[in-house]
């Protein structure tokens, strides 16, 4: 079997790194320190990377075969997060079970007025390490890994790559993966370009929002919160001559911008959804991303493979949670259609 067979051979996502539980909690009111406040509702439900790219993608109803790699702990959350992604159909045979609970936050959530204050524990994803991805072997056409800059292990320095996360993905691209990689944002500029440049060459494909890219490239892509729309498909370049070897795509609330080694430059509007219509934007990041990844995993061209991501992202934004507005590639079609029609007419 020669090497294009090989790859052409090779099916379906593999998505690794972070796994969590997000516990929402509804009060009425903050309490003062030291004080008690009723739970008037809680609810749990999947979170990170993988568990929300995964589910998306499951939601397209397509087929793909999908797995999840990654540390939960060995307890509730960990059999939460299992369950939930073994509901869908999804492989969770790399998922593993550690001593450390598994990765979770407490969101509290003030009834009225609906702000929502965070506790993170961090958990078994800390765990996740240059040795553990050493197993991940699979005939997966592409290995997504999220959120880089939330995984501390992948962070340190590494003497030949200079960073251990660079040597991972160097030896998935070496056992056949196409490789992908999304971040999570820190207001850490340095710490995001020293983790995150020597990584892009090792990288098929890089999918991050505005804010990453303009810390990583330092154009101001946003400017007191106004976007730059004009610099983003120059930091779409400009990342691909950093060395990503095939696509990046920069997307943000009003479209989706992308660059590819082959040449092709594209940039596609957002399926607009006013702010006041907006149910919950966790997740929505995530879910284009499932929605770029399908696009490249079938080959697409560029922008119909940007539509999907925003597609996938609008969906999302109809839920408050992560997972609740996915829909199926059978709906995104019919959606996009009828939006291409509208803006004809
Ligand atoms: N009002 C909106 N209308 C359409 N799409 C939106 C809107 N707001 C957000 N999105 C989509 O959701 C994405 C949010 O992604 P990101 O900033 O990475 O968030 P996170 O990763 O924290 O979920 C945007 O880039 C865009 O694709
Ligand atoms: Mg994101």
């Amino acid at each position: 079997m020669n090497r294009q067979q090989g790859s052409e051979a090779r099916r379906g996502i593999l998505a690794v790194g972070t796994l969590l539980v997000d516990h929402v909690q509804v009060i009425d009111e903050w309490p003062e320190q030291g004080r008690l406040a009723t739970i008037r509702h809680s609810e749990d439900a999947t979170g990170g990377a993988v568990p929300n790219v995964l589910r998306t993608l499951a939601r397209l109803q397509s087929g793909l075969p999908l797995a999840a790699a990654g540390l939960v702990g060995r307890d509730g959350d960990g059999a939460l997060i299992r369950a939930a992604l073994e509901s869908e159909g999804i492989d969770c045979a790399r998922l593993e079970a550690v001593s450390e609970p598994t990765s979770m936050t407490q969101v509290i959530t003030v009834r009225r007025g609906g702000q929502r204050t965070f506790f993170h524990q961090e958990g078994a994803n800390r765990m996740l390490d240059a040795a553990w991805c050493e197993h991940l072997v699979s005939d997966h056409k592409i290995v997504h890994l999220a959120y880089l800059l939330l995984l501390p292990a992948l962070e340190a320095p590494e003497p030949e790559f200079g960073v251990v996360a660079a040597r991972v993905f160097a030896r998935l691209q070496a056992r056949g993966y196409h490789t992908s990689l999304d971040l999570v944002s820190v207001d850490e500029p340095a710490r995001a370009r020293q983790v995150v440049l020597p990584v892009l060459p090792f990288l098929d494909y890089l999918i991050i929002n505005e804010l990453e890219a303009q810390t990583l490239t330092g154009l101001p892509l946003r400017i007191g919160g106004a976007l730059q729309a004009g610099a983003m498909g120059a930091a779409a370049q400009q990342l691909l001559e950093a060395g990503v070897r095939q696509v990046v795509v920069i997307h943000c609330p009003q479209g989706a911008w992308a660059a590819s080694r082959r040449g092709e430059c594209c940039q596609v509007p957002s399926y607009w959804l006013d702010p006041a219509m907006i149910a919950g934007t966790v997740g929505a990041g995530d879910a284009f991303c499932a929605g770029v990844l399908y696009g490249l995993h079938e080959g697409w061209p560029l922008a119909k493979t940007l539509r999907l991501g925003n597609a996938c992202a609008r969906f999302n934004l109809r839920s408050a949670n992560a997972i609740d507005g996915a829909a199926t590639l059978a709906e995104l079609h019919a959606f996009m259609a009828e939006q291409a029609v509208a803006e004809q007419g």
